[in-house]
């Protein structure tokens, strides 16, 4: 393998001072809108729209549901900043260029990162339709040797070695666990593990078993890498999965999933996402983005 390329932090911040200097908003929570989940983005009050196009080093989204605009708003009174599409490995990325974002969110003065997704359920307690608060990954292409980490570390983001151990926020997902009982949706939100792989292909019946058997109740294609490098600069995280699809463990199964059907999914039951995570977003302390009680600022630093 050749030793990665990477974007350097001159280039971060090139991007971070060309978006500070066109808008006045200064988000502390940033959001990645998963496959059909964009209407999330359009319901920002106050929007300050840029295309991914227009951005310096920013990439291209190429992939249907995935719009690409970051969009600058109000969530429930707060300033947020919505990736309207991400960018996937799939696409022909390298994971340090899907997770470009991240690093300039960090340079923006962002504190909380929250990802959705859709994913399909490995899990046969799960349905179509449901909603999964993300409590750890099974990052199987980092695993794997395809770490956005990889190459020469950039030391003002973070440590070589960052801790995992604890990369989904537990207050965060007590909340929300709250607040879907609050909303009626208890029937419907789980919490469990996502899977990353690199996709474009769903998974074969073996794959399915095998990712299932290594405790994963969700696979997608994206998220876990973008989490990873979050991370490893100090962000709180927080995941939601909209489960658009069942995937098939049983080589007798007479249906199979396509992208067209995940999108009409999420079209169906993104607004129950977009409540869920919206009512989250209102339920934070406003001045240090956490819930509740205050953080010690340390312990979310540099992913310790
Ligand atoms: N596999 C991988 N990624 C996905 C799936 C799936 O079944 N559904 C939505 N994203």
């Amino acid at each position: 393998m050749q030793p990665a390329e990477k974007f350097s932090f001159e280039c971060c911040q090139e991007t971070a001072d060309w978006l500070l200097a066109r808008t006045t908003q200064r988000p502390r929570i940033a959001i990645i809108c998963g496959s059909g989940l964009g209407p999330l983005a359009d319901s920002l009050k106050n929007q300050e729209s840029f295309k991914y196009t227009d951005i310096p080093h920013f990439p291209r989204s190429t992939v249907a549901g995935h719009d690409g605009h970051l969009i600058f708003g109000e969530l429930k009174g707060k300033q947020c900043v919505c990736m309207k599409g991400r960018f996937h490995m799939y696409e022909g990325y390298p994971l340090w260029k899907v997770t470009f974002p991240i690093r300039v969110f960090k340079l923006l003065g962002i504190e909380m990162l929250m990802v959705t997704n859709a994913a399909g359920a490995l899990s046969d307690s799960y349905n179509i339709g449901d909603l999964m608060i993300i409590q750890d990954h099974i990052n199987l292409l980092g695993l794997t040797g395809e770490n956005p980490l990889r190459g020469p570390n950039e030391e003002w983001f973070g440590p070589r070695f960052p801790a995992l151990s604890d990369a989904y926020d537990r207050k965060i997902r007590t909340l929300a666990m709250e607040t879907a009982r609050r909303l009626g949706y208890a029937s419907f939100v789980k919490e469990g593990v996502y899977c990353m792989v690199a996709g474009p292909n769903f998974e074969s019946v073996a794959e399915a078993r095998l990712l299932h058997l290594l405790g994963a109740d969700v696979v997608g294609m994206s998220t876990a890498a973008e989490v990873v490098v979050a991370r490893h600069c100090g962000l709180r995280v927080f995941g939601l999965s909209l489960i658009t699809n069942k995937v098939t463990k049983d080589y007798d199964a007479k249906e199979s999933v396509d992208h067209h059907g995940v999108l009409e999914v999420s079209r169906r039951r993104a607004s129950m996402l977009q409540m869920l995570l919206t009512e989250v977003v209102g339920s934070l302390d406003s001045d240090t983005s956490s819930c509740g009680q205050k953080e010690t600022e340390t312990s979310y630093q540099n992913g310790a």
